[in-house]
């Protein structure tokens, strides 16, 4: 009776007892969909017949990749470099369904996938180190309770926070380090910011990087979204004396114009202001994190199933599974420092995503979507490229969204 009372209260909604009857399912039928990758993807983890996704240069084991998406014209796995921005997100996704089964072979093949990506370690020519090795190294430092790999993540933090610039007080998304005319960033730099708050705080590791990824947000809120909490997508900051940290130009980037929001940038806002308040406990980011996420939750072209078309400007157009799951579980975590009806509404926003992305309609049947989980994600549609396609990382924000409700449920893990 007592248990009943707890459960009842635990699980809010109808809408999240069908989630939490469904969970089971869903994480069976999606480790059945990625042993399908794994065997698929094995053979080519280190040989160069897989589409060519970024120049390697002098980086070292630039053959080694990973499966990243799906070419559905050739009808083969799209395989790309480890230095590619997402290649974290396939071993991540191997260790959450290590975390959602218990299944000793996710472990074994996650700390083999993860293993494959460690040389970005070194590589400071991007801020996506902190995607790439926080997803695949992060996860595995986590759920092995080990600490085999902080040196390995120490250093990527250091690679990372050579593309700070103290003058703007901010960190380079794109480009060069010492590139004197551009200073690029974008939304999704966010994201990378987790990476940095980890270092901060661990054995070995520098206050500075909490510092770096403080300034960087706070500079980010000041610049990077309009009045209506929408964001632009890549800002353009001059660097010149007398107008240091001016923005010198909008681009749209990834969306459909620079007046309107791309959705998976804003997406990437909701997740990373959430995830700096869990870090920083500064109510700034907690304020702006309901701020980026009212935008969203409450515009009118967001559809009644909650999966963004992929910018908020295109109704009618592509939707973005990918936009849905990193919204979702960024909204699922925001719904734990939110109290009251406020944070209820975040939490069954979140349910609402996750039982539309459990549904036929975006939920792959297995051998379809080249066995991915998530259809209909958008990578960048304006240079015409992963338009209504899976993508690795739509697949690994929904399961940790799953876990993430798993867990507010009530639920367990059997590893954890
Ligand atoms: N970080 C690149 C993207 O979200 O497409």
């Amino acid at each position: 009776m007592l248990t009943a009372f707890i459960f009842a209260a635990i699980l809010a909604s109808p809408g999240e007892i069908e989630l939490d009857k469904k969970l089971p399912v869903v994480f069976e039928k999606s480790a059945a969909h990625y042993r399908a990758i794994d065997a698929a993807a094995t053979p080519f983890m280190d040989k160069g017949d897989v589409k060519e996704a970024v120049p390697h240069g002098d980086k070292p084991h630039g053959e080694r990749r990973v499966p990243h998406g799906w070419d559905a014209k050739n009808g083969k796995l799209d395989m790309r470099s480890i230095y590619w921005w997402t290649s974290g997100h396939f071993p991540g996704s191997l260790w959450y369904l290590y975390e959602a089964t218990g299944d000793e072979f996710f472990k074994e093949r996650a700390t083999v996938w993860t293993e494959l990506v460690a040389p970005n370690s070194k590589v400071s020519d991007n801020h996506d180190v902190g995607f790439i090795m926080y997803c695949s190294f992060g996860n595995a430092r986590r759920l092995l309770r080990t600490d085999r790999y902080d040196a390995l993540l120490l250093e990527t933090a250091a690679s990372l926070a050579k593309r700070f610039n103290p003058d703007l007080g901010l960190i380079r998304s794109w480009g060069d380090i010492g590139e004197k005319r551009d200073f690029l960033v974008i939304p999704d730099n966010m994201m990378n910011l987790e990476l940095l708050e980890w270092a901060a705080k661990a054995k070995g590791g520098e206050e500075r990087f909490d510092d770096i990824a403080r300034s960087h947000a706070t500079k980010t809120i000041a610049h990077h979204f309009r009045a209506d909490g929408g964001t632009y997508h890549v800002l353009n900051y001059d660097q010149r004396p007398g107008f240091c940290g001016v923005v010198q130009e909008i681009r749209r980037g990834q969306g459909l114009s620079c007046e309107t929001a791309w959705s998976r940038g804003q997406s990437w806002a909701i997740y990373g202001y959430t995830m700096m308040y869990r870090e920083t406990k500064d109510p700034a980011y907690l304020e702006f994190a309901q701020k980026v996420s009212d935008f969203a939750i409450n515009h009118p072209n967001m559809p009644a199933d909650g999966v963004p078309y992929w910018d908020f400007g295109a109704p009618g157009e592509e939707r973005d599974s990918s936009a849905a799951s990193i919204m979702a579980s960024g909204l699922l975590e925001l719904s734990t420092f939110v109290p009251g009806e406020k944070g209820a509404k975040y939490r069954a926003f979140a349910v609402k995503q996750l039982l539309s992305l459990c549904s036929n309609a975006y939920f792959a049947k297995p051998g379809e979507n080249g066995d991915w989980l998530l259809k209909h994600g958008v990578g960048h549609k304006p240079a015409g490229g992963e338009i209504d396609t899976p993508l690795d990382y739509g697949d690994y924000y929904f399961l940790e969204a799953l876990l993430r409700f798993r867990r507010l449920a009530g639920g367990f893990s059997p590893v954890m």
